[in-house]
């Protein structure tokens, strides 16, 4: 009776624990599916009763969504996680969780666990939704209710042939970025281009069923989102694994007969998988923006066969002009990396022809990082000084095109979504032309989610002034 009684008591005191008002701390690294995973992270944290806080010293768990896509990524991670040791000894309470990309690669969730003991929870990039368990279990070991099993570390089984993915439509999200809602539309790539991590720590391509996207779009539309973007690693491939004939452009038809003022955006299309279906959507839609991240990557035929593109130079300015032909107002953007281990300078100079010739509204260029496990980082790596050689001759070259485009606008009027305060201008907002040019204005909080005609007055480099006309409903 005394044991039972004893039990019980112990049994109160652990649901209160669990169950007391608390802080989180997220930080997050990496792409716009990890930014929309620390939503869902965030949605589960405060499931169980945690609250945001400003500062990691308030927190009473940190979690750090990692991603691992070039070295530099993967050390700021790092770097956290080690200055974390320290505020974990002040408060020897505190939970740390690390999770994402990162811990998925071959042998790093081990390392983790040698260097970093003090990192109580780690998981990988489709175990998330054990998140809540695996707090549970910590705190109950703490206070010696019950031993964890040593499954401390949950990361998903690479070796599996199919990496099957059983998509939980249950996590909650608790979005962060209105008037924008994410919604992944499919998880993991199949792709495998010769320098990329992803396809090995997010798996094979799993898509979700379009009935629960549209579902989704419309819980966003109903909530007052005024732009939702499709996320997947490659959103082109959509349906592909489906077996009721569903595609990308199908779901891009749904959506833009979902009622109400909205836009839509998209990230990311393979040039490879870009189809005329999907560019139709885009042009007879008055709902998609006509706007486009397209990664190219390199110029070069041979470094794009290198990096197992399978597309080459000609196929992707056939796509630009088809692209134009249809929308001639897109802003097209890109991705381009330079120092790939076979491009020589001949290859590069390919490179700066080829963006002379699209002039993209913008360009993100990354120095290539080799990554272990992937073909390319068994290649003969080219000198550091001459990526960085080469990296600032692109970046020289497209901020000269970014601003050639920007002059453009100047005198325009276009339509922008409020999205937030102005950073660095205070009385001002800032918001994005369909085109996806970021666009600075008077303004207060209470316009956020609400589309305006502005007057274009300034432009520099990447960014635009202007003047605000009138609300457009
Ligand atoms: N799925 C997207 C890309 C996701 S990764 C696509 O295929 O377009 C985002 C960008 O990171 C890539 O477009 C590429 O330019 C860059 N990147 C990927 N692996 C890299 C590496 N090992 N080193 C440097 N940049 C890399
Ligand atoms: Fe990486 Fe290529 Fe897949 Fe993009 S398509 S995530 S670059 S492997
Ligand atoms: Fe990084 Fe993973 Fe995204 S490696 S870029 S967070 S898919």
């Amino acid at each position: 009776m005394i044991v039972y009684k004893a039990m019980r008591t112990r049994a109160c005191a652990q649901k209160r624990s669990i169950t007391m008002a608390k802080n989180y701390f997220i930080n997050t690294y990496g792409c716009q599916m990890n930014v929309h995973e620390s939503e869902k992270i965030a949605g589960i944290l405060l499931n169980k009763g945690y609250t945001a806080c400003e500062a990691e010293g308030d927190a009473d768990i940190v979690v750090f969504n990692t991603c691992c896509i070039r070295d530099t990524a993967e050390k700021r991670a790092l770097g956290n996680i080690g200055v974390i040791k320290a505020l974990k000894k002040q408060k020897p309470s505190l939970v740390v969780a690390v999770v994402g990309c990162m811990p998925q690669q071959e042998g790093v969730a081990a390392a983790i666990r040698e260097k970093y003991p003090y990192v109580d929870i780690v998981l990988g990039t489709r175990n998330i939704a054990m998140l809540a368990d695996e707090i549970d279990k910590v705190l109950l070991s703490r206070q010696n209710i019950k031993k964890r099993s040593d499954k401390k570390y949950r990361c998903f089984d690479n070796s599996l042939p199919e990496n099957y993915l059983e998509i939980d439509e249950n996590t909650p999200s608790l979005r962060t970025s209105y008037p924008n809602a994410w919604v992944n539309i499919i998880y993991g790539c199949n792709n495998f281009c010769s320098y990329c991590i992803v396809p090995y720590v997010r798996g094979r391509e799993v898509s979700r069923d379009i009935n629960s996207v549209l579902d989704e779009v419309k819980r966003c539309v109903d909530g007052g989102y005024r732009e939702i973007t499709l996320l997947g690693q490659n959103v082109n491939s959509y349906g592909n694994d489906l077996e009721d004939g569903t595609s990308f452009a199908r779901l891009l038809h749904e959506i833009d007969r979902i009622e109400g003022k909205f836009r839509v955006r998209f990230m990311t299309s393979h040039p490879k998988d870009l189809t005329e279906a999907v560019m139709d959507e885009m042009a007879a839609s008055s709902k998609i923006c006509s706007n486009l991240h397209l990664p190219m990557q390199a110029g070069s035929d041979k470094v794009l066969r290198d990096m197992n593109r399978r597309y080459d130079r000609q196929r992707y300015l056939y796509l630009i002009d088809s692209l134009r032909s249809r929308m001639p107002d897109i802003g097209i953007t890109t991705d381009i990396m330079v120092g790939f281990p076979t491009e020589t300078e001949q290859d590069f100079e390919d490179t700066l022809d080829i963006v002379e010739r699209v002039r993209f509204s913008n360009a993100f260029t990354f120095i290539y990082s080799p990554r272990k496990g992937t073909p390319a980082a068994k290649m003969e790596q080219i000198p550091y000084a001459i990526k960085q050689e080469r990296i600032s001759r692109l970046i020289t070259l497209q901020n000269r095109i970014t601003k050639e485009i920007s002059d453009t606008y100047t005198g325009g009027i276009y339509e922008v979504l409020c999205e937030d305060v102005a950073p660095k201008h205070s009385g001002c907002v800032c918001g994005r032309t369909e085109s996806g040019r970021l666009v600075t204005f008077e303004g207060c909080e209470q316009d956020i989610g609400k589309f305006f005609n502005v007057k274009i007055t300034k432009s520099r480099s990447a960014s635009l002034f202007g003047q605000k006309e009138g609300e457009t409903l």
